[in-house]
């Protein structure tokens, strides 16, 4: 871990052990960051030199944390005029331990699902640094994560460029089940497939109309026949003979069927028109091969210390109405299993990590109009998911088609290039930072190229946006490979005759259409033919589970339907739960805590400075423009000097390098604040931070600061002057210059 309280060890430590240490970073070379507009508007960034920049992050907390926790996911690709404050070529760190709720955006092939898998794969390496420990959960609808577990080969020169290497991950990939059942065993080893499914007793009635009617509503009659069928499944029905069909908790689509062709109350209710439209509609809900008892659970997708896709690209059409189901159930599971504990020790919280959901294409799952079935998940998910340590990712081509309630909660948002005005309005406005006016252009922003982007982070200082090139990807990004073959290969070997029968429409009120729909061959062998899945509706014996509590502080910032929703899953699980007034547990999330860095302030009351009492800071050895980057960016953001020089809004600065080869340290300190002397400036304050000394100076509506940092025999002493009246600032930095080069 990179402590920034300890200076630098000079040279004649072990290279391994000063690479440990807070030696600037190498700064990645323009030669491959070919895309990098000059931009006017200054740029302060939280920088740490020993790793770049660091998003999403206050100092405090960086300073706590050091480079733990951060994933390196670009470069900074804009210069500036001002050499000093470029950051031009900086990596680009994104913080991965504290929640985020994140929006990357850019129209199509602007390189957004690519820039999802660089934070999939910051995630995995942090992982295996031992760093953070959570589950990321990627949901797929068109096939381009299943092969992070294949090195991006196609992309080694460009990897190496950036001194990369590509590699594999492991992560879980879940497919529809139906399409899992049909590969050869050796294929599912090798890609890591897992079937996924989910139990139809997750489905609400609503959830019932995506899936069984393209566009989401069902008819009054059809969603009532749903609604009974449902109930009559869960409560258990008797049947003409006598027989009573009792209750079952975990049911499959054949249950549903099997009640509509035989409970009586059900066929005295609805017209056999009806009934038959609906075991059509269920039926080919069936062959999708998704629905099964013991569907999978959020437990099985967020697993601690995994990556896992979810990709439902085989299923086609139906995969967003899958999907969003899926996601509907995950965000509810995950922030419900997060807020719960219990005394005894197996926390529920523990069961499920702080989980990262990244949602691919979300425009179709929180649409700014209409519902979904994940809409108010995914909203609560954002709105609360960072209370329970919990992060979102969205990704859209269309920021103006994704709710505006999802959207504003982001703290962090990487935007690709767009064209369409709306697109550029709903940035500007949800934009957790200023959007200078360059990047306002139409022409500019819908002329980055691919994987650059503008990043704008709520943490940052001076809170404008900036461009950064998006490194490339270590493992194969896009689905373009010989298993996405197979999977239509599968698609090919189930009969999928159902798509032939004609899906019936029912007119509200249709009286005697009847006849001629209930002589249609339409239900009887449909079924035979497709691969054995095996049955387990049978209900598990009950494990008695331990009782959960919730916190009130918690249960109050609920939804309605979220309580609604939390109330029921525990009822289900036959779980009992308490709101109390105690705490809710919350160790595993980093709090922020004031700096570590011992920060001391030396009053001076002596005009005349003693040049021993300076710390000069030791950096390994680097070039002299970063060496004097590095003090100068060491003067505007350690936190003590920053609130010397900055004391309003408006300050003006002006910074004056000073570099020099081979002098004495002490001879450069006895120059410099005998130049800022004659500047009209006393010498006011020593603040000794993290190595560095910052001498202070003052006079009337003028602060001025200089640090110095070594590197060999290079030295550099920048100075930093800040006040209001810009003409007075301009003014007695000529002074200090004219003495710097005229010392008497
Ligand atoms: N940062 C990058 N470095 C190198 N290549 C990239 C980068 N970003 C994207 N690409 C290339 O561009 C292609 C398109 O990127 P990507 O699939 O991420 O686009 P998209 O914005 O998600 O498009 P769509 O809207 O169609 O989903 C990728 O296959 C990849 O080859
Ligand atoms: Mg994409």
């Amino acid at each position: 871990m990179n402590d920034p309280g300890n200076p630098d060890t000079p040279n004649e430590e072990t290279p391994e052990d000063a690479q440990d240490l807070d030696k600037p970073i190498e700064l990645i070379h323009k030669s491959v960051l070919p895309y990098h507009p000059r931009v006017g508007d200054v740029l302060d960034l939280n920088v740490d030199l020993s790793v770049g920049v660091v998003l999403g992050r206050s100092d405090s907390f960086h300073r706590k944390y050091g480079s733990v926790g951060l994933g390196m996911i670009g470069g900074v690709a804009e210069t500036s005029d001002d050499v000093l404050t470029s950051l031009m070529g900086m990596p680009v760190n994104l913080d991965l331990m504290s929640p985020h709720v994140m929006l990357v955006a850019g129209k199509r092939g602007s390189g957004k699902s690519y820039t999802l898998g660089i934070i999939a794969e910051e995630l995995a390496l942090a992982m295996e640094r031992r760093e953070i420990e959570v589950a990321a959960v990627l949901v797929d609808t068109v096939d381009v994560f299943r092969q992070m577990v294949d090195p991006n080969d196609d992309q080694s020169d460009l990897l190496k460029k950036w001194s990369y290497e590509a590699r594999g991950f492991p992560v879980n990939v879940y497919i529809p089940r139906r399409t899992y059942v049909g590969l050869p065993d050796e294929v599912k080893k090798k890609a890591r497939l897992f079937p996924l499914s989910i139990g139809p007793k997750e489905l609400t009635v609503s959830d019932w109309g995506y899936v069984l009617e393209k566009g989401g509503t069902l008819s009054t009659a059809m969603e009532n026949l749903i609604s009974e069928t449902l109930d009559s499944v869960r409560k258990g029905y008797s049947i003409d003979s006598g027989e009573r069909i009792s209750l079952k908790r975990d049911f499959s689509i054949k249950d549903m069927i099997q009640c509509i062709d035989t409970s009586p109350s059900i066929e005295e209710l609805y017209k056999p028109s009806t009934r038959t439209a609906m075991i059509q509609r269920l039926k080919r809900a069936d062959r999708m091969g998704v629905f099964h008892p013991g569907g999978t659970s959020a437990q099985d997708l967020a697993i601690a210390g995994q990556i896992t896709v979810i990709d439902v690209a085989p299923l086609g059409s139906d995969a967003e109405a899958v999907l969003a189901i899926l996601t509907n159930m995950l965000c509810r599971q995950v922030l419900t299993y997060r807020m719960a504990w219990t005394d005894e020790g197996t926390s529920a919280r523990e069961e499920l990590p702080p989980t990262w959901l990244i949602i691919d294409e979300a425009h179709t799952l929180v649409p700014r109009a209409g519902p979904t079935p994940a809409k108010d998940a995914i909203i609560g998910y954002a709105k609360l998911g960072r209370r329970f340590g919990c992060s979102l990712v969205l990704c859209t081509q269309q920021p103006s088609a994704v709710s505006d309630e999802a959207i504003s909660q982001a703290d962090l948002i990487i935007s690709h290039s767009l064209s369409h005005d709306n697109d550029i309005r709903a940035l500007q406005q949800r934009a957790p930072a200023v959007l200078p006016d360059q990047f306002r252009d139409k022409v500019f922003i819908s002329s980055l190229p691919r994987g650059a982007a503008i990043v704008f982070d709520q943490t940052t200082e001076n809170k404008r946006g900036f461009i950064m090139q998006v490194r490339p990807r270590l493992s194969q990004h896009g689905g373009t490979d010989r298993l996405s073959g197979l999977f239509e290969a599968v698609k090919l070997l189930i009969p999928d005759d159902i798509e032939e029968v004609e899906i019936i429409d029912i007119p509200e009120e249709a009286d005697e259409a009847e006849d001629t729909v209930v002589d249609e061959p339409v239900v009887e062998d449909e079924m035979e033919g497709e691969p054995e899945l095996e049955e387990t509706s049978e209900d598990l014996p009950e494990v008695p589970r331990p009782p959960l509590k919730l916190s009130k502080d918690d249960w109050q910032v609920l939804d309605g339907w979220m309580r609604d929703y939390v109330q029921e899953l525990f009822e289900e699980e036959k779980q009992e739960f308490s709101i109390t007034d105690e705490p809710a547990p919350r160790s595993e999330e980093p709090v922020e805590e004031p700096s570590l860095t011992e920060v001391e302030i030396v009053p001076v009351l002596d005009p005349k400075i003693n040049a021993s009492e300076v710390l000069v800071k030791q950096f390994g050895p680097v070039s002299k423009e970063l060496l004097s980057k590095a003090t100068t960016r060491k003067i505007l953001y350690s936190k003590a000097s920053h609130r010397y020089l900055f004391t309003s809004e408006n300050d003006y600065r002006e910074t004056i390098s000073v570099d020099r080869q081979g002098t004495d340290p002490i001879v450069v300190i006895n120059w410099v604040a005998d130049s800022i002397n004659s500047g009209g400036l006393d010498l006011d304050q020593l603040i000794h931070e993290d190595g560095f000394t910052f001498v202070c100076f003052r006079s009337e509506g003028i602060r001025v600061v200089f640090s110095i940092g070594t590197s060999g025999i290079l030295v550099s002493a920048p100075v930093v002057v800040v006040g209001v009246d810009r003409r007075l600032v301009a003014a007695v930095a000529d002074r200090i210059r004219n003495a710097l080069h005229n010392p008497d």
